[in-house]
C-alpha cells in the first residue's frame, strides 16, 4: 500500500437538511462516527462540524462502479487497492447552525449533498445549503438519494424528479444524482464512483505559503494530568496552501486578546509545530488537502473549547493582516431561502443598511458585525471579534430574519 493513496488529499463537505443522513454516509464509508460529542450524541444531532478521512479503494480485475470500496478485502477474498484518501467535512444540517455549515464550506473541495427520500424536496436546509454552495463557488458537488430503503420504487423516482427539478439553475444542475441507503450500506459504490469523476484533487502548489484555516481547537490532556506530563494545545483545521512540517514556526491569528490597562487588543500567537496528524497517523510534513491536526507548544488552555476556531495559522510574517473593521462589495440574494412557511419575517431581501447587525463568516470564522456606512452594492462593517483575512476573501452575509440569522448574500473584502 502507498502511503501517497492513503493521506487524505481532498476536503468533501456532507451537506443537507438535519436527519437526511449525513452522519451515517460518512460512517458508512470511512467506519468512524463524527457525533463525537456527547450533547450531541444526546440529541442525535450534529452540533459542530465532524471530520473523518476515508480511503477509497478499488478491487483488481472487477469492472466500474462494482470495484469501488471502502473495505480492504474484495468478495473474492482479494485485496483491494487504495485509490484517494478523502477527509469528509460533515456539517451540521440544524438550521440554527448555519454559520457552523458555512465555516465549513470554506474548506470543501466539493460537496456530496444528501437529501432523503422520505420526504418532499426541498426541505429547508437542503435549499439553504445548495444555495450557500453556490454563493461560495463550490461547484463539484454530488447528489446522494438517501434512504432508499425506506420508500417504494415510485416514490424513489418521484422524490428523483423532484430533486432534478429543484436543482435546475443552480449550481448543482448537472450533478449525478445517486440512490443509495448509508444505513443499509446499498449504492456506495455507485456513490464512489460518482465522487471519484465529481469531486477531482485540486492542483495545489507545495511552494506557497503554508495557510490552514482552523475549524476546531482542542486540550487533549486528561483532567489533573501532572504539569510534566501537559501536552500543548491542539488545533485542527485544512491546510489551502503550502506545507507544514514538525519543527516549522507557526503564527495564529488574530491570536489572542489581552486586556492592558483596560485597553483590549488581538495579538497574535506564535509557536512551533510539535506533531502533525493527517489521516489518523502521525507525519513529519502534510500538505494541502484534507484535514489536519497540529500539535503545538501552546498553553492548551489556550486552544481548549474550540477557542482558536476560525483562525488562520501559517509560517510567521506571512498571515494576512487582522481586521477590527472593513469594506466589502455585496451580491445580495434576490429571497430569503430556508424559512418555514410558518416562519415570521421578511422573504424578499432589502438592501443592507446603516446601523444592522449582520453575521459574517469570513474563512473558517463566523463574526458580528455592525455596519458603519452602506452604499449601493457596497459596505463598511466594524466587528466584534476581528477576523485574518485577506483583500479579495469572499464573506457570506446573514442577517437576523425572524427569530434567526439567514443566509442573504455574499461580499467580497475590498
Ligand atoms: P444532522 O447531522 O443532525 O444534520 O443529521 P444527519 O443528516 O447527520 O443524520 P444522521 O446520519 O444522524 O441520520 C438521522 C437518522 O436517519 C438516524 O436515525 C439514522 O439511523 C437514519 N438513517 C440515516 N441514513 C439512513 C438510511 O439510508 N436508511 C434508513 N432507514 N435510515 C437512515
Amino acid at each position: 500500500m502507498t502511503e501517497a493513496n492513503t493521506q487524505p488529499e481532498v476536503n468533501i463537505g456532507l451537506v443537507g437538511h438535519v436527519d437526511h443522513g449525513k452522519t451515517t454516509l460518512v460512517q458508512a464509508l470511512s467506519g468512524s462516527w463524527t457525533d463525537q460529542h456527547s450533547e450531541e450524541m444526546k440529541r442525535g444531532i450534529s452540533i459542530r462540524l465532524g471530520y473523518a478521512d476515508a480511503t477509497f479503494r478499488r478491487c483488481p480485475g472487477v469492472d466500474e462502479p462494482e470495484c469501488y470500496t471502502v473495505d480492504e478485502e474484495c468478495e473474492d477474498g482479494s485485496e483491494s487497492e487504495p485509490i484517494r484518501t478523502v477527509s469528509f467535512v460533515d456539517a451540521p444540517g440544524h438550521e440554527t447552525l448555519m454559520a457552523t455549515m458555512l465555516s465549513g464550506a470554506s474548506i470543501m473541495d466539493g460537496a456530496v449533498l444528501v437529501v432523503s427520500a422520505t420526504e418532499d424536496v426541498p426541505q429547508a436546509q437542503t435549499e439553504e445549503h445548495l444555495m450557500a454552495l453556490d454563493l461560495i463557488g463550490i461547484e463539484n458537488i454530488v447528489i446522494a438519494q438517501n434512504k432508499v430503503d425506506l420508500v417504494g420504487r415510485d416514490r424513489a423516482v418521484d422524490n428523483y424528479e423532484q430533486i432534478r427539478e429543484f436543482v435546475e439553475g443552480t449550481v448543482a444542475e448537472d450533478a449525478p444524482i445517486v440512490p443509495v441507503s448509508a444505513q443499509q450500506e446499498v449504492n456506495l459504490d455507485l456513490l464512489i464512483d460518482a465522487i471519484e469523476s465529481e469531486i477531482p484533487t485540486p492542483e495545489r502548489d507545495p511552494a506557497e505559503h503554508a495557510r490552514m484555516y482552523a475549524a476546531r481547537s482542542f486540550d487533549i490532556n486528561r483532567p489533573g494530568a501532572s504539569a510534566g506530563d501537559l501536552k500543548g494545545g491542539v488545533v485542527g483545521g485544512s491546510l489551502v496552501s503550502g506545507e507544514l512540517s514538525v519543527g516549522d514556526g507557526l503564527e495564529i491569528r488574530p491570536g489572542r486578546e489581552v486586556d492592558e490597562e483596560g485597553q483590549t487588543e488581538w495579538r497574535p500567537l506564535e509557536t512551533t509545530v510539535r506533531s502533525l496528524q493527517a489521516g489518523n497517523r502521525d507525519v513529519e510534513t502534510a500538505g494541502p488537502g484534507g484535514l489536519l491536526g497540529v500539535g503545538t507548544g501552546l498553553d492548551p488552555s489556550l486552544t481548549k473549547g474550540d477557542a482558536l476556531a476560525g483562525q488562520v495559522a501559517g509560517e510567521p510574517g506571512t498571515l494576512p493582516p487582522t481586521r477590527e473593521e472593513f469594506e466589502m462589495t455585496v451580491d445580495l440574494l434576490d429571497r430569503v431561502v430556508g424559512k418555514e412557511d410558518d416562519e415570521s419575517g421578511e422573504s424578499d431581501i432589502e438592501e443592507i443598511s446603516t446601523g444592522e447587525p449582520l453575521m459574517l463568516t469570513v474563512g473558517t470564522a463566523t463574526t458580528v458585525g455592525a455596519v458603519t456606512s452602506a452604499r449601493d452594492g457596497e459596505c463598511e462593517v466594524s466587528l466584534k471579534r476581528p477576523v485574518c483575512a485577506e483583500e479579495g476573501a469572499q464573506i457570506a452575509i446573514n442577517r437576523r430574519v425572524g427569530a434567526r440569522w439567514r443566509l442573504i448574500g455574499v461580499g467580497t473584502l475590498a
